[in-house]
Order: structure tokens, then sequence, then C-alpha cells
């Protein structure tokens, strides 16, 4: 049964219960309009968690572009019961004034340092201050055992872990793997602002990331000819435009130019179809 608070004082009811039974407990935070990729959080949270706390905020501060707020679908009714159909424990739906008593809470943040002003830190200004400071608030809400994030959104993956080890939080922060559609583009609640043709032309970014991730693999190249070439790719392919196709160390997200220690890459993208920016990377 799928337990809803729209409080912290009713949440926190439910869940010292479960940690008076002695329950784990795991926490999937999500901006909503859920689809495959939450889900395999979900899953993985129930698989090693007793309960499971799915929370649903449309975080008004880490939007640079207000359009982008305006236009982030909203579906509250559908993804409750996606999240009963999924088996989720608990689903946490606070509103603007629970999350932000006063104007404060929003300034309170975490300054990750270099690692925030590279890639879509650089792109998308206060994007990632804003992400900070609700993921904050939201673990020392919840104050879950485990909490899982997506691949998808590498950097703020790499970003909350920095700031649980800063704060030393009680929280193991758990990466997912990237679910995609089955031509390869990456699941996204904003996928739904795209017409049919405009899903099938986008797959062209995890293509162009594979194809990377084979030449860097190959070394016939340098990474400066495969980022100028997947650029130009997925520019002169559509109607796209790209604010970055870098290649970095998986670690810290520095920029290379050639990989000296052979060490961890990850190969990372944004695109824009028409007014819809998607993000996407991998690993290699
Ligand atoms: P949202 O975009 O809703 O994503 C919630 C979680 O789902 C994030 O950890 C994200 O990386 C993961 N996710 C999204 N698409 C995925 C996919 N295709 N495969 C696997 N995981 C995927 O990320 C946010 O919300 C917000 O920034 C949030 C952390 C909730 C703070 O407001």
């Amino acid at each position: 049964m799928l337990n809803i608070y729209h409080s912290i004082i009713d949440l926190n009811e439910y869940l010292d219960k479960a940690r008076l039974a002695g329950k784990s407990i795991g926490f999937v935070p999500t901006m909503g309009a859920l689809h495959a990729g939450h889900i395999s959080l979900i899953e993985e949270s129930s698989r090693q968690c007793d309960v499971t706390v799915c929370s649903i905020f449309v975080n008004p501060t880490q939007f640079n572009d207000p359009s982008d707020y305006t236009k982030y679908p909203r579906n509250i009714e559908s993804d409750k019961i996606i999240l009963e159909n999924t088996g989720c424990s608990c689903l946490f739906v606070p509103d603007a004034k629970e999350i932000y008593p006063d104007e404060s809470f929003k300034h309170i943040t975490f300054d990750p340092g270099p690692i925030g002003m590279i890639l879509d830190g650089a792109h998308r200004p206060g994007h990632f201050a804003g992400m900070a400071a609700v993921v904050k608030r939201l673990l020392d809400i919840v104050v879950p055992d485990k909490a899982f994030f997506g691949q998808k959104d590498y950097q703020q993956y790499l970003i909350v872990k920095m700031m649980t080890a800063y704060y030393q939080m009680p929280v193991e922060i758990l990466k997912c793997p990237t679910v995609r559609e089955k031509n390869g583009l990456a699941m996204s609640s904003r996928n739904q602002r795209l017409s049919p043709d405009e899903r099938e032309q986008a797959a062209m970014i995890y293509k162009t990331l594979t194809w990377a991730a084979h030449e860097i693999s190959a070394g016939n190249l340098s990474f400066e000819t495969i980022e100028k070439q997947a650029m130009f790719d997925l520019m002169a392919n559509g109607k796209y435009n790209v604010d970055y196709f870098d290649i970095c160390s998986a670690e810290t997200l520095e920029k290379l130019n050639f990989n000296k220690n052979n060490e961890p890459l990850a190969i990372l993208t944004a695109v824009w179809i028409r007014d819809v920016r998607l993000i996407d990377n991998i690993l290699v």
C-alpha cells in the first residue's frame, strides 16, 4: 500500500515507526512525471531496503530558466498509480512552504567548488546550488540509510556524493544505470515535450556518445578530434544546438586532452532539441 504524506510531521511519524521496527529506509528523490528511469531507482531501493520513500517536488530554485520550470511536466495522479504498481512504500509530496518555510532555506547550500562550475554548472547558473539545497533539505527530513540517484545526471550524482561526505551525513549514495528508450534515448521527464519525430531524432545523442566511446577505445583519434566530430555530427544531422560534448575524468569531471593516467572516463553532453534541453553521458 502506498502511504502518501504532504507534511514533514506526518512523514516522520511513519518513518519513526519503521525505524523502531528495525526497518532500513531507502530514498528516491524526484521531480515527478515518473518514467522507467525513476521506477528502476525505486525497484533498486526496494531490493536493498525495507521501506522506500519517493519524493515528488518540482524544485523551483534549481531551474535557471523560468519557462523550463513552467513547462516542466506534472502528472501527480498518474505518478501515484505508477508508485502503487511499483510497490513503493511511501510518497512524500511536500508543497514549497514545507521545504522552504522562509527565504533563507533557499540560500543555504553546498558549494562543490570546480566540479560545480563546469558542464551543466557553466551552462545552468544556479542549478547545482538549488539542487544541492533541496537534496540536503530532503535528506535531512527523510534521514534514509541509502539514497538512489541515476547515472543519467552524472554530475548531480557526483555533487550529491561530495556534499554528503562533506557534511558526514549518515547515508550511502548509490548510482543506478541510465534507463533508455528502445532507440537509445535516455528516459527523461522532458522527453514528454518532444514530438514522436523529435524523439527519433534525439536517438542521435546516444549514438554519438557510443561512437565517441568506441573511438576512445580504438585510440586512433585525439580527444579533441572526437569531440569536434561529435559536435559536428549532432549539429549537422538535425536542428540541434550543443552546449557541450566533453571527454572528462569520471572522478573529477576535469576535461582531458588525453588519458595519460589511464583513468576511468566520462563522456558528457547537453543537446537542445528545439527548446528542450537533454543531457546524457556514458562511462568508458
Ligand atoms: P528528476 O529529474 O526527476 O530525477 C530523479 C532521479 O531519477 C535522479 O536521480 C535522476 O538521475 C534519475 N533519473 C532520471 N532519468 C533517469 C534515467 N533515464 N535512468 C536512470 N535514472 C534516471 O534529478 C532530479 O529529479 C532533481 O534534481 C532532484 C534530485 C529530485 C532534486 O530536485
